[in-house]
């Protein structure tokens, strides 16, 4: 990497960030498209200073996370349609008009269109039908996404009023814990922490359950091979494993930021060098 006058910026602001991935895939696709960029993480407690900060340090994009996403908002100039529906913003695009000063920011959210991308891969969306498990900041982008897509979403949860705020929100179903016997689906996606290390053992649903779906996704990725995904596949599913969503979300801020096609596969091996780095420093 050659770090010069001519460096673009770019990076993500959040709290914590240290734990974050982006950094690891973002440069590994800059080297791959021959970007001279930098992706960095910064940890930032206020959103309002940090805009206002990237605004006038010259940033081209960045990447926001929790817990930015919805109060970041206020402080843009222009956001997205979607991301307005949605009520969160995981993307900034800083734009300086041409002989001006001025820099206008404009935010998008990337997330739900990386779980769709993610399912698209192994199934057709429109017309699907998908149970979803959880209902926190993880489930709103998918289960956006899905119903964007065409598909019928039914929403468990373990606290039920959550849940069904979800489901009203969306208009699609809500179906307690002691339904889910009774639910049978194109897709089964988990979107709650269960089966995250170190609590690997754990699974989100009875795995006896996993032969009503034809096709399972976890967005957990740490392990990459969940309890949930491993006993999917001995019951036969089509499995998507959590880093699919993060790479595909990761791809449309690239091609946002930068207008050109991301590589994606590169990407995605970046992610997978950046755990195993991980795993063997612990
Ligand atoms: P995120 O924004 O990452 O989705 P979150 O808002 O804390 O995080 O949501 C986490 C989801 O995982 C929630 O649906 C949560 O269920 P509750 O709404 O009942 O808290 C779910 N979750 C977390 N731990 C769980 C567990 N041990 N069993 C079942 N669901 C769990």
């Amino acid at each position: 990497m050659n770090i010069n006058g001519q460096t673009q910026l770019f990076g993500i602001i959040g709290h914590p960030v240290a734990h974050s991935l982006s950094p690891a895939m973002h440069n590994g696709a800059f080297a791959a498209m021959g970007i001279n960029g930098i992706y960095v993480p910064m940890d930032t407690v206020d959103s309002t200073t940090a805009v206002a900060g990237l605004r006038s340090l010259g940033f081209v994009g960045v990447s926001v996370t929790v817990p930015h996403k919805v109060a970041v908002m206020e402080h843009l100039d222009e956001i997205d349609p979607v991301a307005q529906r949605i009520g969160a913003v995981n993307t900034l695009l800083f734009r300086r008009k041409p002989g001006e000063e001025e820099v206008v920011v404009r935010g998008f959210n990337t997330d739900w269109l990386g779980s769709n991308l993610a399912l698209a891969d192994r199934m057709q969306l429109a017309g699907s039908r998908v149970l979803v498990l959880g209902a926190g900041g993880g489930a709103k982008g998918v289960c956006f996404g899905l119903v964007e897509a065409g598909a019928e979403v039914i929403i468990t949860n373990r606290t039920e009023e959550k849940g069904r705020v979800l489901a009203d929100w969306l208009g699609c179903d809500f179906v307690p814990a002691t339904g889910l016997a009774d639910i049978h689906a194109d897709a089964l996606v988990n979107t709650t922490s269960v089966g995250m290390e170190p609590n690997s053992a754990d699974i989100a649903i009875d795995p006896d359950l996993l032969n009503h779906f034809s096709v399972v996704m976890d967005i957990v990725y740490a392990p990459l091979r969940t309890r949930l995904l491993q006993e999917a596949e001995n019951a036969g599913c089509r499995t998507i494993d959590g880093l699919s969503m993060l790479v595909n979300q990761a791809a449309v801020q690239l091609k946002i930021w930068t207008g050109k096609k991301p590589p994606i596969d590169v990407m995605r091996r970046a992610l997978e060098k950046e755990l195993e780095q991980r795993k063997s420093r612990k």
